[in-house]
């Protein structure tokens, strides 16, 4: 279970902090979706729950235990909004092993079939891909590492409307293994997989 407690964020830059008082609480191989207008906070949120900026006040707990921001490094795996324009690697294996070089072929298989690339061959250009093997190959580079909660930015943003289809039936897929938490302003599709729904505005949080 993921509990966040009165979760501020106010870096000293701002007049007004960007989370304010965040709470919430996502079941294990459940999809949360957080939606909200541009400016709310949803990319700030998802930065601070990968471990990449620590919370000014409040905690993040996972299977009760209170976690620190290195602990959050581990725990989660974040995939950005437009991910495929951070690919770093030239092929697919090279994108799938950064950092992890010592990955073996059965893990990348299962990997790839897990997001259903697993008709792509290991030395596929990544810029040779379409749009939306791109956004599942992302989602493959955090899920070979295995961690406890997949975040995800606006994952759809960009995508034609079958491809955000498909998306979605990929992440409602996924929640099966998995504990999922997406933010985006443009729900669309994405209501439809949701375990639970909450509205975000000016850095609040409300269920709805
Ligand atoms: N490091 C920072 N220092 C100062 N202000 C910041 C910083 N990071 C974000 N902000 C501000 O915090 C607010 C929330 O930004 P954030 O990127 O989280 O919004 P968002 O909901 O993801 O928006 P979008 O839908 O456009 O991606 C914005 O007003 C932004 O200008
Ligand atoms: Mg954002």
């Amino acid at each position: 279970m993921l509990y966040l407690k009165n979760l501020v964020y106010h870096p000293p830059a701002t007049a007004t902090p960007i989370l304010k008082g965040i709470n919430l609480e996502l079941a294990p191989q459940q999809l949360g979706l957080i939606i909200g207008p541009s400016g709310s906070g949803k990319s700030t949120l998802l930065e601070i729950l990968a471990g990449l900026a620590e919370p000014t006040k409040g905690s993040i707990a996972w299977g009760g235990e209170e976690l620190t921001y290195l602990d959050l490094q581990e725990l989660g795996g974040i995939v950005f909004q437009f991910p495929e324009r951070h690919f770093c690697g030239k092929t697919v294996l090279e994108e799938l092993r950064l950092g992890h070089p010592e990955l073996g072929v059965t893990r990348i298989k299962e990997t790839l079939t897990e997001v259903g690339l697993e008709q792509i061959s290991f030395d596929t250009d990544c810029n040779q891909l379409s749009g939306g093997q791109q956004r599942r190959l992302a989602l493959a580079v955090q899920l070979i590492r295995q961690p406890n909660l997949l975040l995800l930015d606006e994952p759809t943003a960009g995508l034609d409307w079958s491809m955000r289809r498909q998306l979605a039936k990929l992440l409602g897929k996924l929640k099966t293994h998995w504990t999922l938490l997406v933010v985006t302003h443009d729900p669309g599709e994405l209501k439809n997989i949701a375990d639970r729904c909450w509205a975000i505005e000016q850095g609040n949080v409300k269920q709805f």
